[in-house]
This record gives C-alpha cells, structure tokens and sequence, in this order.
C-alpha cells in the first residue's frame, strides 16, 4: 500500500505471507526456564558451562520441524543464531563457543536452512548483539555479571570496539555461508539512560554494520533493534514485542510494516514449567487482529534439548494450520479494511485489495442475524469460508429497523443457528 513507509529491502513476500515462526534455542534449554537464567540467576560462566557440556540435541530433525512449520501455514521462519548468552548455533570460526564444540557436535543452522528451504518456508536469522559470554563485551548494568564486586576492575580489560569487530565478523559469516537470507532480526540496544548503564549503536558501530549488511544481501529485511530508528534507511520493519496494538503502527505519524512476535507461555526458550499456554483460539485471534491491523505476526517455539518441539507447541501449530487450511485465504495477502467497512460487533475484519473480497472473522457466533454497515449495494457474494455454503443477505426487515431504526442502510446476513464447526468461522464477501 502506498501510504506505507517503504522498506529498504524486499518486503513485497512479507506483507503478503503475514505469519512466520521463531524458534529459540540455545543451551538455555536445559535449565528449562527462561533464556535469560544466566542474567537473572547471576550464574558465573564457570557454573553455567554445565548447559554447554551436556548440550546434545540427539533427536533434532529438522525436516520434521519444516514440516510441522509449513503444516501450521507459517511461511517463514526466524531462528536465534546466537542469544544473549553467547552461544552460537552454527560452526563459527571466531569463537570456540559453539555448538560444534558441544557433544552435539554438528551445526545446527545448515541443516535447518536446508529443510526450511526445502519446505518452501523463508529463512530468517535473529542474532543477539548482546553477548554476555564475550571477554570483551564491556559489563553494564543488564549484564550477567553485573553485580560482580570486581566489575570495573574486569572492565578494564574489555575493550567493545574489539566486540564490535566480533560482531560485524560473525554478521558477516551468516550473510554469507548460507545463501539468500531473507530477514536478519537482531536484538536489542538499550542506551544508556540516567539510571542505566547500556549500549546503543555506538557499541554495536550499527551504521558501519548495517550497511555490510545491506551490501552482502540488498534484498534482505533488517528489524528496529540497532538503535537507528531515527537514521534514513536505518530499520525496515517495527517489532513490537509481547502485547497487542491497538491500530496500525505508524512512525512519526507514518504507517510502518510491522510484526508483533509473541509467546505460546511467557519465556522464548524452552520452559518446562510455565503453565500460562494460550489456546488455539487465542493464537488465531491474534493472527487475525494482527493482520486486520496490517502486520505480521512471528510465533515463537522454544524446541527441547532434545532438539524437539514438544506437545504443547505442536498441539497449537496444527490447530492453527488446521484452521488456515480452511481459512488462509482470508490471512494470506490480506490487510486492513477500508475505513467504510466497518467492523461489525464481535468480529474482526481483514481484506484483500488483489481480489477485493472482505473477511467477516466472527469471534462469537450470533443468533441467526450479522447486521453490518457500510458495505450496501457492494455485495455481490457471500459465503462461509470453510465449506463455501452459500450466505444470503439482504436489507433489515422492517420489524428489526423498527425497534432499531439505526440498521437502516446496513446490511442482513443470514447465517445457520448451529456455529460452523472450525475454531472461528469466515464469511467471505466478494465487493463489487
Ligand atoms: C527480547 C528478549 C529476548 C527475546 C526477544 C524476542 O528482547 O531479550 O529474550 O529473544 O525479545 O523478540
């Protein structure tokens, strides 16, 4: 859409494909608590070494996780190359801290990239500019070791532009080693504020490595987190993180493409005891306002240091490809509606300028009767998305305007008293 600040890379797929996959994993999967247990636990590198000498994922297939991926509609995927602690999931030739150096011993990235690819499924690296294992990564005030009585004294050894220089060289074997890369997520600056000891675009030189970001792969999409919101060309997509907006998100004022990552539970690694699982219906809900809302939305799973995605992970995946089986036309290329369509009552709207069909997403099944407005004399078809029974329509009655002389000019679906059997049902309208 032409009202849309413009990407730097090619988000032409993007904005049609709308949901994608991340996948969190690093040998945080063995605590089973939270990716970021090294930082909040305080735990010595000494003491957390225990996750990396145990690290052996021996039941990691990476085609069953492509499968299960495209199997739940997702059309791209987004994994940590390396998280906040350091660990890196691919054959580095910088650093020792590696999973080839783990009993595993394999990389974990190449045979992804190729059963992802293979499945159809776009590829996506986050990679963490945090690194809480690095002898030069200066202490500050988010820190593992933040607390440490000699912390100024270690700093004195640390020097961050030799970090940088890590950074930037580890960038570039991922942008290189492992053909077309399609997103690059990285994550996250937290300048230094008056209360706090950060890091910002200085400390990661993110001008400097943006630009040979965008020369090894020009079509690649690069997220907000360099802390270069306010340069031209410095980010490409928003990624508000773990809550839902409440319109499209604009940017000094201007739309701006945009994805909402979020959990199945809370934590992004793999957590064993978190009980706070959102259902199937909660997911798909968030895909659809996400995309009424013209973003995207990136799903996270925290696979197990067996190397699996693990029942509860699978059980929402295939019940939300279940449903897009069903319903993707109403996901997959779609948008905001136009403003005169408006949403009726307990229901979500999507659209698709290519066909110029609307989506009627019905979170709770009326009785009998949808009324809605703005859309009269431009119907030329309705229908039940899931099994295209056909929906008549038509003007109130006089009896309903009646007692509710504002449904004057709006529109009457009729639909069955029974709620179609699917999580949430469609009606699919073709305009005029
Ligand atoms: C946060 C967290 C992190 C997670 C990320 C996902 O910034 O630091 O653990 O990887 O969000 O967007």
């Amino acid at each position: 859409m032409s009202d849309v600040r413009p990407a730097v890379g090619d988000s032409s797929w993007f904005t049609h494909d709308r949901f994608g996959l991340f996948i969190h994993w690093g040998i945080y999967a063995l605590p089973g608590r939270h990716e970021w247990v090294k930082q909040r636990e305080e735990i010595p590198d000494d003491v957390y070494q225990k996750y990396f000498k145990h690290f052996d994922p021996d039941l990691y297939d990476p085609e069953l996780w492509a499968q299960a991926t495209s199997n739940a509609g997702m059309k791209y995927f987004v994994v940590t190359t390396k998280h906040h602690d350091g660990f890196c999931l691919w054959d580095s030739k910088l650093t020792d801290y590696k999973v080839t150096n783990t009993p595993y011993g394999k990389d974990l990235i190449r045979p992804m990239v190729e059963a992802y690819r293979n499945a159809g499924v776009r590829v996506g690296f986050y990679h963490s500019v945090i690194d809480w294992h690095h002898p030069d990564f200066v202490i500050d005030d988010v820190h593992a070791m933040r607390n440490h009585p000699d912390r100024a004294k270690l700093n004195e050894e640390r020097v961050q532009a030799r970090y940088a220089e890590y950074l930037h060289g580890q960038t570039r074997e991922l942008l290189t080693e492992y053909g077309d890369v399609d997103i690059l997520f990285y994550d996250f600056s937290y300048p230094s504020s008056e209360n706090r000891v950060g890091k910002g675009r200085d400390d990661w030189q993110s001008e400097k490595l943006l630009q040979m970001v965008r020369e090894l792969q020009p079509n690649i999409l690069v997220n907000d987190r360099l802390d270069l919101m306010d340069v031209d060309g410095g980010w490409d997509y928003k990624t508000p993180e773990q809550f839902m907006v409440r319109d499209w998100v604009k940017v000094n004022g201007e739309k701006v493409i945009w994805e909402t990552c979020q959990t199945f539970s809370g934590s992004w690694g793999y957590h064993r005891d978190e009980a706070t699982w959102k259902s199937v219906n909660q997911l798909l809900t968030m895909l659809i306002d996400t995309v009424g809302k013209g973003g995207n939305l990136l799903l996270n799973v925290g696979p197990t240091g067996r190397g699996e995605f693990d029942a509860r992970a699978l059980d929402r995946l295939n019940g939300m490809g279940e449903w897009l089986k069903r319903h993707g036309r109403s996901i997959y290329g779609c948008s905001q509606a136009p403003c005169e369509l408006k949403t009726p009552q307990d229901c979500r709207l999507t659209y698709n300028p290519d066909t110029n069909r609307a989506y009627i997403h019905v979170l709770n099944w009326p009785i009998k009767r949808l009324h809605i407005e703005g859309f009269a004399d431009r119907i030329e078809y309705a229908q039940l998305l899931n099994d295209a029974s056909e929906v008549s329509f038509g003007s109130p009655s006089p009896h309903e305007i009646s007692v509710d002389p504002e449904l004057e000019g709006s529109v009457a679906l009729d639909l069955p008293v029974i709620k179609p059997d699917v999580a949430i049902p469609v009606i699919e309208l073709y305009l005029k």
